[in-house]
């Protein structure tokens, strides 16, 4: 089973840095910024399945805006993401889910994705505000860490589990 999965979110958020860890193991403290998107693909085996995962990174800059729906049009699950340090971004997150669920498809699976929850000092956006929202858009929740690995793989296990049972 191959499926589409697109990241969204503002800029800074750790959209790549979640996939690199995902795909590569990897993390970079100065990542550079996207510049349009990046793909990305991985092969899960998960409860005797294989899954390939297509994932669109797409870039966070406002200039790039406009050619988000070319990636989340034909995706089947979307990643909206924000970091817990920036209630900005947290504000941005939820345009990101008004606009998916006007412009996306109707059967997308979204998930809301809290990043950077090593920054716990820092923290602007509460995690029963990010959990609440997502309840109430019929969203999957999770707090990540792209810098320690914290629930990223389960994040991209959850999806895939969850896309072999629908
Ligand atoms: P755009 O490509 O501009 O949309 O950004 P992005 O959302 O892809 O963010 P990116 O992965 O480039 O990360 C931005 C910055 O945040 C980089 O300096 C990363 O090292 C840092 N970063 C990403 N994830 C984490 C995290 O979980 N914790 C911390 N402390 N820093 C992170």
């Amino acid at each position: 089973m191959c499926f589409i999965q697109v990241l969204l979110g503002d800029m800074g958020t750790g959209k790549t840095s979640l996939v690199l860890r995902f795909v590569k193991g990897q993390f970079y403290d100065f990542q550079e910024s996207t510049i349009g998107a990046a793909f990305f693909s991985q092969v899960l085996s998960i409860n005797e399945a294989t899954v390939k995962f297509d994932i669109w990174d797409t870039a966070g800059q406002e200039r790039y805006h406009s050619l988000a729906p070319m990636y989340y049009r034909g995706a089947a699950a979307a990643v909206v993401v924000y970091d817990i340090s920036s209630v900005d971004t947290f504000v941005r997150a939820k345009k990101w889910v008004q606009e998916l669920q006007r412009q996306g498809n109707p059967n997308l699976v979204m998930v809301l994705v809290a990043n950077k929850i090593d920054l716990e000092t820092k923290r602007e956006v509460d995690v029963e505000e990010g959990a609440r929202y997502a309840q109430d858009n019929g969203m999957f929740f999770i707090e990540t860490s792209a810098k320690t690995a914290h629930n990223v793989n389960e994040l991209f296990y959850e999806i895939g589990d969850f896309m072999l049972q629908i």
